[in-house]
């Protein structure tokens, strides 16, 4: 086994200055027991200050990246949370079906993704709630954090110029509509949308899975 270094501990600087908003936003969401997949956790930072924050909770991070994946580990080792969080899972949301451990699979509660289906194809968004849905139990949580536009419109310049971005980047990326996500839950047995303002323009939405004739 190799251990993780130091080294391999990355920084994604905002994550900083949306930890808070974010954690504020899940105390309100968040089962008190229960496991949380953490989809494209990135450096970890999250996780980890996750992890801390609802102690009750087990939260498994992963992301498709690697390098990301050795950094959560290496943020796993370096905070002494290895005997209360599972390593980092190398999962790609377009997996099918997602390899959970079977230790996630039955306590899972919640599916959290920040700041992922904007930076990534529709089809990781497609896929990120189908999977959700197939994984999650009835009254189970799926989570996004990240810029949205509403009512076909940006809701700040500063997300159209940073849409203008990502879309430069690759053709694929761009911030979704809040109405194309909401329908994708909807049509994916979720029901009881919230959605709450976060700082800089960002939104956290939430939903439950239910039966079909729950809805
Ligand atoms: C902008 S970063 C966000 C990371 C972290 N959630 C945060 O807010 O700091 C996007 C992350 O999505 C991951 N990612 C991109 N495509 C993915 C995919 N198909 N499946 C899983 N993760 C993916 C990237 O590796 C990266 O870690």
């Amino acid at each position: 086994m190799v251990l993780p270094s130091d080294q391999d501990r990355l920084y994604f600087p905002a994550t900083e200055r949306n930890r808070g908003p974010i954690g504020d936003a899940l105390a309100e969401i968040l089962p008190e027991h229960g496991a949380v997949l953490e989809i494209a956790s990135g450096s970890g930072e999250h996780a980890i200050t996750f992890q801390q924050r609802f102690p009750g909770i087990l939260w498994q991070a992963s992301d498709s990246d690697p390098e990301h994946c050795k950094s959560i580990n290496a943020w796993i080792e370096h905070e002494c949370l290895s005997d209360q969080m599972p390593q980092a899972l190398c999962l790609d949301v377009l997996d099918s079906p997602w390899p959970l451990p079977k230790q996630i699979r039955v306590q899972l509660k919640v599916v959290v993704a920040i700041n992922l289906i904007h930076i990534s194809p529709w089809t990781c968004c497609k896929s990120l709630i189908e999977k959700a849905s197939e994984n999650l139990p009835i009254g189970g949580r799926l989570i996004l954090y990240g810029p949205f536009r509403r009512n076909g419109s940006h809701t700040s310049l500063s997300n159209e110029t940073f849409d203008q971005s990502l879309r430069d980047r690759n053709l694929l990326w761009g911030v979704r509509d809040l109405e194309a996500v909401e329908k994708l839950c909807f049509d994916l047995e979720f029901k009881n949308m919230h959605v709450q303002e976060l700082p800089a323009n960002n939104l956290i939405i939430s939903a439950s899975k239910a039966v079909r004739s729950d809805r």
